[in-house]
């Protein structure tokens, strides 16, 4: 048995573990967000956090994401509750064909824990891996700096809130 947590939610898996873990939350826990483009680590479609780490979910065995936390779309927030991130990227209208979005997303999330202010050229170099054959490029550059902007306005709300 293979223990997977996903977006805070522990589960028990009898799954191979050499499955790759794309399957794993499509098939088995119902999480379709993240997309099956190539199965081959080239496109970005499948992208998922594994740790805070952006991870191709299609190249990713589900035995070396047992013990890890994963973070799908979905934990990102939700269709009445959308996180700043899906905020952002509804706001910028930068989903076309929205194949590619959740993973681009979830790249994008791994960047903005790590640097929470990146400028443009250090989004184009972390946003590299993941492909979108729409053209919405700018848009989604657009949508990463207005999630950060959202980000860093909610942070600030909840510490002014802490304060006595
Ligand atoms: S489906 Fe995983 S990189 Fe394309
Ligand atoms: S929005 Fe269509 S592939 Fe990116």
């Amino acid at each position: 048995m293979i223990k997977l947590t996903v977006n805070g939610h522990e589960h028990k898996l009898e799954t191979e573990p050499d499955t790759p873990l794309l399957y794993v939350l499509r098939d088995e826990l119902a999480l379709n967000g993240a997309k099956f483009g190539c199965g081959l680590g080239q496109c970005g479609a499948c992208t998922v956090m594994l740790d805070g780490e952006a991870v191709f979910s299609c190249l990713t065995p589900l035995l070396l994401a047992a013990g890890k936390n994963v973070t799908t779309v979905e934990g990102l927030g939700t269709r009445e509750a959308p996180g700043p991130l899906q905020r952002a990227f509804i706001e910028e209208q930068a989903a076309q064909c929205g194949y590619c979005i959740a993973g681009m997303m979830m790249r994008a999330q791994a960047l903005l824990v790590k640097n929470s202010k990146p400028t443009d050229a250090e989004i184009r170099s972390a946003m590299e891996p993941n492909l979108c054959r729409c053209g919405t490029h700018m848009r989604i550059l657009r949508a990463i700096k207005r999630a950060a902007a959202l980000m860093k306005s909610a942070e600030a709300g909840a510490a002014g809130r802490a304060r006595p």
